[in-house]
């Protein structure tokens, strides 16, 4: 226990207990990164869509894990350390398209290819040290901004670390997000999902 309490606090951090039993609970209790994947199957075994879009690659493990899922994965990563470690571990998948670049960028391109309801998985964001800091520290309101000039309007929207949304953590409010997507079709229902953390 004494090595993850010295993972979560530093000297010059009070500790909070709050705080260090969520991390426990989404690290080992109840895995979030596992959850998640879980969440996204059980989405697509609902609506069956062709594509699946995900911004912020990182290790690659959300597109390996779904490659059966759909016919095919678009995957953005700016980090170019992670684009060419999960370019290499997903390259014998023929139906997944690793991309490297912001996805503020990466997107207007990959958008005209989606002719048909997508998931979009929108994940990119500043995690830390050893991965991508772009012109913003989360591109999202950029991104919806984007799948709204496709002329499919039913596609469907999943954003991932939802409760870091709020302007104290330098993001963008989680009403600009609701926001952005109603702008793209008003009958979007909206649904959140295992992050009950409350503060
Ligand atoms: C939380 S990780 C993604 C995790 C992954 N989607 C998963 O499901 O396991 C966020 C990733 O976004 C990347 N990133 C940050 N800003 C980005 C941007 N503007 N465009 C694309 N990727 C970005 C980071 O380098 C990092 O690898």
């Amino acid at each position: 226990m004494s090595v993850l309490f010295h993972q979560f606090t530093s000297p010059d951090t009070p500790f909070d207990l709050a705080e260090f039993l969520y991390i426990v609970r989404r690290l080992y209790i109840w895995p979030i990164d596992k959850y998640k994947r879980q969440m996204l199957k059980r989405v697509q075994n609902i609506y069956r869509y062709k594509y699946f879009v995900e911004t912020g690659t990182h290790t690659g493990n959300t597109p390996r894990a779904l490659r059966n899922d759909f016919e095919h994965i678009y995957t953005i990563e700016l980090d170019e350390a992670w684009f060419l470690r999960s370019q290499s571990r997903l390259k014998r998948y023929s139906n997944i398209t690793c991309l490297h670049g912001d996805s503020q960028q990466i997107l207007r391109s990959v958008i005209p290819r989606i002719d048909l309801p997508a998931i979009f998985w929108l994940d990119a964001h500043y995690s830390g040290e050893g991965t991508a800091l772009g012109a913003v520290k989360a591109p999202i309101l950029q991104e919806i901004e984007l799948i709204g000039s496709s002329d499919v309007r039913e596609h469907i929207v999943i954003v991932d670390d939802v409760s870091d949304f709020s302007a104290a953590e330098g993001y963008p409010p989680l009403s600009s997000i609701l926001g952005a997507l109603e702008a793209i079709n008003p009958k979007y229902k909206f649904y959140f999902d295992y992050d009950e953390r409350i503060r």
